[in-house]
This record gives structure tokens, C-alpha cells and sequence, in this order.
């Protein structure tokens, strides 16, 4: 086999977060760097607590955490999804706290030592607002040019939002930072809404990794109920969509997915689009274009959802 591409976990955990470190560490063909936290799903001490703990659970404490932002760049949090992911992030499941501690770089320093030390080889992805990417691009001009890629979960192109009526939450929770990553000149693939809420992991699929006698599934057994019973309140969907692990099954299989091409510009203003991400459809006509210098983006745009939900469960250890 190939060496394994080299991944940069920047999470907010977050189930869907779990669900997506789980099944990288899982995945020979990556090899897990390090993981940087973010505010998000919880306030980012709790966010750093779960990731180390995440660690912890797959036998794995030899992978660095380092934390990072507290908050947006340019705004205040908007609060923890804790109706999403519960108080902990983690589906208010009772866990011990973690043993292990991040180590003493930041986030930004992290990434930006892991990077320029290995010129080309690093992916970032992130999993959570974009601010601590934003920040290493910022405190390194040279970054993205030394970045194998991004692969973001994050963003809606050609659909809704679930934040808001406009915006996905990880964008809407740092639109500055989102739109200063999506300028970047490195290689960008984006897993927003529009491919993530097409992968259904089924009720009854979800059963089966509570079946695995692996701490792992077991972690996630403990944790997805809280996950199952918002997206059951809230879609009156039997199952969930699969976010975050979309960046993970699209490292391991890009033929599992069909895509389209545009540069993208998020909305920073503070009317009702803040945070929704804007694909350039057609060329610029006159005048001003928000658009131009910017690379162009791959956007995830649909896929083969019984292959990819097979690949997370089988690496997760579910005999299908
Ligand atoms: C994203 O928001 C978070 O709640 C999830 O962890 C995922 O990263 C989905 O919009
Ligand atoms: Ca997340």
C-alpha cells in the first residue's frame, strides 16, 4: 500500500465529529497528524476534553491535541448546538473526563509547524467552523501553498441552510473566517449540506455499531441516541445525515462522489444570508466582481450513499 496521506483533524466534537475521527483512525490509508479544536458544537474546553477523551477511547493518546479559537473573528459564539449534540457534545453520555492534556502549542501554531515542516504532504480537515484555518493562513502567507489540500465539512451551494434558512452551521458561525479559507490557493473540497443531507445512515444501521464489541462502536452506541432524537424532531428523519464523515469517505473513496466546480464567496453581511456560501455560477458581467483571484472549489454534490455508509460501517466494524 501507499504511505498514508496525512490528515489534520480541526473538530468541534460533536458526535458527527466522533463519528468522523473514529473512522479516520480506523482507515490505514490516513494517517492522523494531530487534532485541533474549535468552539462549535460546545464551548472549545469542552470541545478539547471530548477530543482528547475520543483519544482515549480508541487507544490512541499518542496523537496530539492542541487547542484553539474561543471564539469568531470577527463576532461573539452563538452558543453551543447542545440540542443537537447534548450540554458535553457528547450526548450528555456521562463520560469521565479525559486523563491525557493538550499539548502546550495552540492550534495555529500546531497546524502551521506540522505544515511548513512537511512541505505538500498535509490535508486539513475541518470539521467545525473555520477560524483556526483562518488564522494559520493568516499567521503563514505560505501555508496554503505548502498544504496537500482542504477538505472542509461545511457550506450549502446549491441548497438551504440548517442554521439558518441560508446558512450551514459551521459557516454561520464564523462567516469571516469561512470566506477567508475559501480564498486559499491550495486544492479545496468542500462536503457542505448539499451532499451531507443526501447520506442517511439508517435507525437500523445505526443499531448495528451498538452490536460491535469495540470500545469505539460502543462510544458511539452511547452517544447517537441524543443525535437521532434531534434529527427525529427536527426532519422526522429515522437515521441521521452523515456530516462529517463525508470528508473522511471522500479521502478514501473520491470515486464515490460526483462534484461540480466553482469559486465560492461567503456572505458577510449581517442580513438574513450571513453565512450562506455562494458558488460563482456564471461569469461576471460588469462592474465589481466579488469573485475574482479566487480558486475554484470542489463542491461534493451528490453520491453513491450505499457505498459510502458501507465503507464508514464496515471501517467501524459492522459486518454488512
Ligand atoms: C455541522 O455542524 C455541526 O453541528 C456538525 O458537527 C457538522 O460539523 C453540520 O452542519
Ligand atoms: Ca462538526
Amino acid at each position: 500500500m501507499s504511505r498514508p496521506r496525512r490528515i489534520i483533524v480541526d473538530t468541534d466534537p460533536g458526535i458527527d465529529d466522533a463519528m468522523a475521527i473514529f473512522f479516520a483512525l480506523a482507515s490505514p490509508e490516513l494517517e492522523v497528524v494531530a487534532l485541533t479544536t474549535v468552539f462549535g458544537n460546545a464551548h472549545t474546553p469542552v470541545c478539547t476534553a471530548n477530543a482528547l477523551r475520543l483519544l482515549e477511547i480508541a487507544g490512541r493518546t499518542d496523537i496530539a491535541v492542541a487547542e484553539g479559537a474561543h471564539a469568531p473573528m470577527a463576532m461573539p459564539f452563538r452558543g453551543p448546538a447542545d440540542f443537537v449534540h447534548g450540554g458535553d457534545g457528547q450526548g450528555d453520555a456521562s463520560l469521565a473526563p479525559p486523563s491525557t492534556r493538550p499539548v502546550l502549542e495552540d492550534a495555529v501554531e500546531l497546524i502551521v509547524d506540522r505544515v511548513m515542516s512537511a512541505p505538500g504532504e498535509i490535508t486539513l480537515v475541518p470539521l467545525g467552523p473555520l477560524t483556526n484555518i483562518a488564522r494559520a493562513l493568516q499567521a503563514e502567507p505560505r501555508l496554503a501553498a505548502n498544504l496537500a489540500g482542504i477538505v472542509l465539512m461545511g457550506g450549502n451551494a446549491f441548497c438551504g441552510g440548517n442554521a439558518t434558512p441560508a446558512a450551514e452551521a459551521n459557516v454561520v458561525n464564523d462567516p469571516e473566517a469561512a470566506d477567508i479559507v475559501f480564498g486559499a490557493a491550495c486544492p479545496i473540497v468542500m462536503a457542505g449540506l448539499d451532499v451531507t443531507e443526501r447520506i442517511v445512515m439508517t435507525g437500523a444501521q445505526l443499531d448495528l455499531i451498538g452490536e460491535v464489541d469495540h470500545p469505539r462502536a460502543q462510544h458511539l452506541a452511547a452517544i447517537l441516541p441524543c443525535y437521532r432524537r434531534f434529527a427525529r424532531e427536527a426532519s422526522g428523519l429515522d437515521g441521521i445525515h452523515v456530516h462529517d464523515s463525508t470528508t473522511i469517505s471522500y479521502l478514501l473513496a473520491p470515486q464515490h462522489f460526483s462534484h461540480r466546480s466553482h469559486q465560492i464567496r461567503v456572505d458577510t453581511g449581517h442580513g438574513v444570508g450571513r453565512g450562506k456560501t455562494w458558488p460563482r455560477t456564471r461569469p461576471a458581467q460588469h462592474g465589481d466582481d466579488p469573485w475574482a483571484g479566487r480558486p475554484p472549489v470542489t463542491i461534493l454534490t451528490d453520491a453513491d450513499v450505499d457505498a459510502v455508509v458501507r465503507l464508514e460501517l464496515g471501517r467501524l466494524g459492522v459486518g454488512l
